[in-house]
């Protein structure tokens, strides 16, 4: 047995664990990021005496993205065979290597990794100082008798791998190295070596061994100034509490020695109502959160403090108010931030041991805790397990932003874990323990919330109605929010206001995962030598890898937004959903469109204490339009959109006088319609129109065509199996489909043809009638009306696409834009008059898929056609469905200089089903009728 492979020997004189903070005055950090000399083996056993080559890296860093090892991406699987506590004899290992100067030998040196994978053993000087674990915490040693006055030198030896990787299975690219910052601290004899500052809501009480001077400040006024000998508590006269919309926070210093320890304290209480609704300063909040993990396309899991708080600052403007630390503690200064930027934190450990469920083959996904195979009922492991959450409560105590401790995720439910959770509520009673898996089996024991993960919004509210179900509902998981989506996030939201049982949840996950190659997002698989990978389940982001948004974080910002209105009877009510914060503190714009044209707006302040409701008068006079007429809302911090909501008007439309029918003519093939600004002609062939020439240009690449395909989403994962040709026998193959004509003839000048829709070696999908009519101003009207196959599944779209000729369109539309949307993701959306570019309704996806729909559309402008329906779903874009069916990456994606254009009776909506439940019935395009009726015709001249 290796050093390294001994679950009851994981560390040797690692310092025991302390509140994290960087002591000023006397004391000194030394940083030691930068380059260092590297040597990489592929074999641990071939690390020589001495080391004659060396390379450079930066540290931080991941070795595999400085030119050693290639990425690799897996999920469940563990990348080795499952036979703890041994890994592979070949263990590759990297060698760190660089000097340091300490200009004065005094006091006491430490030595931290804040974050180094999987396994380091640190020398200094030629000398061994001891070894750690447990990748992502924090790890600090007493080097005092190691270093000397002037130049010393650290090296650090890091394995791959180590008993402690069978507790790191989380669901990414698995890297290596010194990944966060590490650094020497140069501090007092006798220093004060821990705090303890737990938060409470009444008073500040530091804890210390020994004495100090303290002094608590708010802001730059001094509040108290004593000398400390264990205990001080402070008792603020009016306490300022620390919430996440307004965490405000005292300073605390604490003095010995010369040495100053700086630290911040916020008062706050969290509890749980007798109706189980989770309480914070009394108020039932509702966690609007999100996972992070750290990943970067270019560094890995280096993130270094101005990329986090760029997270945590766009998490803030999407409305957030928490974050779940998967699967792992972060770095010291995330949590700092999140205290000062206000999130509550559910502060999980780094433990999950996933790949358990797939050590045997052909067994159904299940947790077997009771095979006694998985690490958290074994007792050789339960002195690490308890000993991770250890090192994280005892790091982090003091933040007022850690409202749970999490034990963990995926590693079944065993007596380890149930030791974590004792040890933990023994040291902190104050804050709630989270335990995912535990109720996956009713066995909640001592943890305090129900937590789940990607239940359908039926169960959801299954658990809010259980009466057996005896604590607060957290969804640690939920909206999977891979590729284009996620679709569901508004409706669970809508459960959560329900019920005070359903304390939130956090989306899946914050942001792509994947690795920047020359321009081009790179994921599992696409890397040489990657034994097991699991593809691009590692782009599940809210937000792509490079921080900018989409049609989905918009559609989170949305759900999460601090109002919901409704508006009847000319008065709109606006329901604050904020716990701490008046609205006055926003102003509030309305508008009222026609055609998307404002008509009346007015700013102004309104008033409604957090979860009550303001009521405005906005009486609305006869409108007039010809799409439509809204009423939006827009809720405005310092200039910036917090919340938009909108709600149809009534509105009088003009009468559209019949225009009388042109007559049309005929040969065997064709049916022609001429005027004075068009000449058309349509195909009794195919059914269709081969030509539509307006102002005497051409406005058709290709004739028009029915179909019901669009190019598979992420969320689409499993259903498209039923949609396209995967396999022999579970599709439709609508990707492979035929258009059949029975008949076609005019009618009294008007285009009457009966035909079918199938896919290839598959019975009619769809048989259908379809009408066509064209006035004398060149206006044609189409009417498709048709029966789907009862057994059919439901369809992913239906309706024509349009091959125009060049490029790049510009066009306009009447319906939910700018953004793109879908029937259950259109919530971020304005129905306005919207102008665009077929350029511009690309979304680069990582892996290229269906977007750029827009529902609630009415109108539409592009070329010198204009399209207009009482409701259509329109889509614009210079790829085809098969280009964008076909990539797996951006580069595979190729235009083929032609617009693509969309006129559809239906899309059905995203969903989340990549991890997800299955699409909701309602969003589902399944009725079995079809009448779809739209209108094209010729410009005016422009
Ligand atoms: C969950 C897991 C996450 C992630 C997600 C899928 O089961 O906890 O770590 O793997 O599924 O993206
Ligand atoms: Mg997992």
């Amino acid at each position: 047995m290796r050093f390294y492979e001994n679950p009851e020997k994981t560390s040797e004189n690692r310092c025991t664990s302390r509140a994290c903070y960087i002591p000023g005055g006397v004391s000194e950090r030394i940083l030691l990021n930068g380059q260092w000399n590297f040597s990489y083996f592929a074999r641990d056993i071939d690390v020589p005496e001495r080391i004659e080559a060396w390379d450079t890296v930066s540290v931080p860093g991941c070795w595999q993205l400085q030119g050693y090892e290639n990425p690799n991406y897996s999920n469940i699987n563990y990348p080795y065979p499952v036979d703890p506590p041994c890994v592979p004899d070949d263990n590759p290992c990297g060698v760190y290597r660089r000097e340091f100067a300490l200009e004065n030998k005094w006091g006491r040196v430490y030595f931290v990794f804040e974050g180094v994978s999987s396994c380091a053993r640190l020398s200094i000087n030629g000398r061994y100082v001891g070894f750690t674990q447990g990748s992502h915490l924090f790890a600090e040693f007493d080097i005092t008798d190691y270093v000397n006055q002037g130049v010393n030198t650290v090296e650090v030896l890091v394995h791959k791998w180590c008993c402690g990787s069978y507790l790191e299975d989380q669901d990414f690219f698995r890297y290596n190295g010194i990944f966060r910052d590490v650094y020497l601290l140069q501090r007092p004899e006798g220093h004060i070596t821990d705090v303890d500052m737990i938060p409470t809501d009444s008073e500040i009480c530091v804890k210390i061994q020994g004495k100090a001077s303290v002094r608590v400040k708010d802001g730059e006024a001094l509040l108290s100034e004593a000398v400390m000998q264990e205990r001080f508590t402070f008792v603020p006269k009016d306490p300022v509490l620390w919430n996440a919309e307004k965490p405000h926070l005292y300073t605390v210093e604490l003095e010995r020695a010369g040495e100053i320890i700086t630290l911040k304290a916020g008062l706050r209480k969290i509890e749980i109502a007798d109706n189980y609704a989770l309480l914070i300063n009394g108020q039932s909040v509702k966690l609007h959160g999100v996972n992070h993990h750290d990943t970067d396309p270019n560094r890995g899991w280096c993130q270094d403090e101005a990329a986090l708080r760029r997270d945590l600052e766009l998490m803030k403007k999407l409305n957030m108010n928490c974050v779940r630390t998967s699967h792992y503690p972060p770095a010291p200064r995330f949590l700092e931030m999140c205290d000062e930027i206000g999130l509550y934190v559910v502060c999980e450990t780094d433990i999950e041991t996933h790949g358990f469920l797939r050590r045997l083959p052909n067994v159904p996904y299940y947790y077997d805790v009771e095979s006694n195979a998985w690490p958290c009922t074994k007792a050789e492991w339960k002195r690490e397990f308890v000993d991770r959450m250890k090192r994280m409560v005892e790091n982090f105590k003091n933040h007022p932003s850690i409202i749970m401790w999490s034990t963990g995720n995926e590693s079944g439910h065993g007596c380890n874990h149930i030791e974590m959770i004792r040890w933990t509520k023994n040291r902190d009673c104050t804050r709630l323990v989270h335990a995912e898996d535990a109720s996956r089996k009713g066995q909640n024991h001592n943890a305090d919330v129900y937590s789940m993960m990607y239940s359908s919004l039926k169960d959801v509210e299954g658990y809010a109605l259980c009466d057996d179900i005896n604590m607060p509902v957290f969804l640690c998981e939920y909206s999977h929010a891979m590729g284009n989506g996620p679709g569901d996030v508004w409706d669970y939201n809508e459960l959560f206001d329900k019920y005070p049982k359903l304390i939130g949840g956090c989306i899946w996950e914050w942001a792509d995962h994947v690795v920047n190659v020359d321009g081009v997002q790179r994921y599992g698989g696409d890397f040489a030598g990657e034994l097991t990978h699991d593809g691009n389940f590692c782009c599940d982001g809210l937000v792509f890898s490079d921080r900018s948004f989409k049609a989905g974080s918009l559609e989170a910002k949305a759900a999460y937004q601090p109002i919901r209105t409704t508006y009847e009877n000319g008065v709109l009510t606006v329901y604050n959903r904020l716990n701490f914060t008046d609205l006055e503190e926003f102003r509030l714009h309305y508008a009222i469109e026609a055609d998307g044209k404002v008509v009346q707006s007015e700013e102004l302040w309104v008033h409604a204490k957090p979860h009550s409701y303001a009521r405005i008068e906005i009486p609305v006079e006869d409108l007039y339009c010809c799409f439509g007429a809204y009423l939006h809302v827009r809720l405005l911090r310092d200039g910036e959109e917090a919340a938009h909501t909108q709600h149809a008007l009534p509105a009088n439309f003009p009468k559209i006088k019949a225009e009388p029918l042109l007559a049309l003519e005929e040969d065997g093939h064709n049916i022609y319609a001429r005027g004075e600004t068009f000449q058309y002609v349509f195909s009794k062939h195919y059914g269709t129109f081969i030509s539509l020439m307006v102002h005497g240009r051409e406005q058709l690449a290709e004739r028009t065509v029915l179909t019901a395909h669009r190019a598979p989403t992420d969320n689409d994962r499993d259903i498209r199996f039923r949609w396209m040709q995967l396999d022999e026998w579970r599709g439709e193959n609508l990707d492979k489909s035929f258009v059949k004509i029975y008949d076609c003839r005019l009618e009294a000048d008007e285009i009457v043809v009966q035909g079918a829709l199938s896919g290839i070696s598959r019975a009619p999908l769809l048989r259908f009638i379809q009408r066509v009519r064209i006035d004398m101003t060149g206006k044609i009207g189409v009417s498709l009306e048709g029966d789907i196959r009862e057994d059919a599944i439901w369809l992913p779209r239906l309706g024509y696409e349009f091959t125009l000729p060049g490029e790049t369109k510009e066009f306009a539309y009447y319906g939910n834009g700018p953004v793109e949307s879908y029937r259950d993701l259109c919530h971020a959306g304005r129905v306005g008059l919207h102008k665009s570019h077929a350029d511009r309704e690309y979304v680069h996806y990582v892996r290229p898929q269906e977007h750029g729909n827009h529902t609630a559309a009415k109108w539409l402008r592009i070329g010198d056609l204009e399209f207009a329906a009482e409701d259509m779903e329109i889509c614009v874009s210079r790829y085809s469905t098969a280009a964008l069916t076909k990539a797996e990456h951006t580069d595979e994606l190729f235009a083929d200089g032609k617009t693509h254009l969309r006129i559809d009776y239906k899309v059905s909506g995203i969903g989340s089903n990549s991890c997800g439940p299955e699409l909701e019935p309602r969003y589902r395009l399944s009725e079995k009728k079809i009448l779809f009726q739209f209108s094209i015709y010729p410009t005016e001249k422009y």
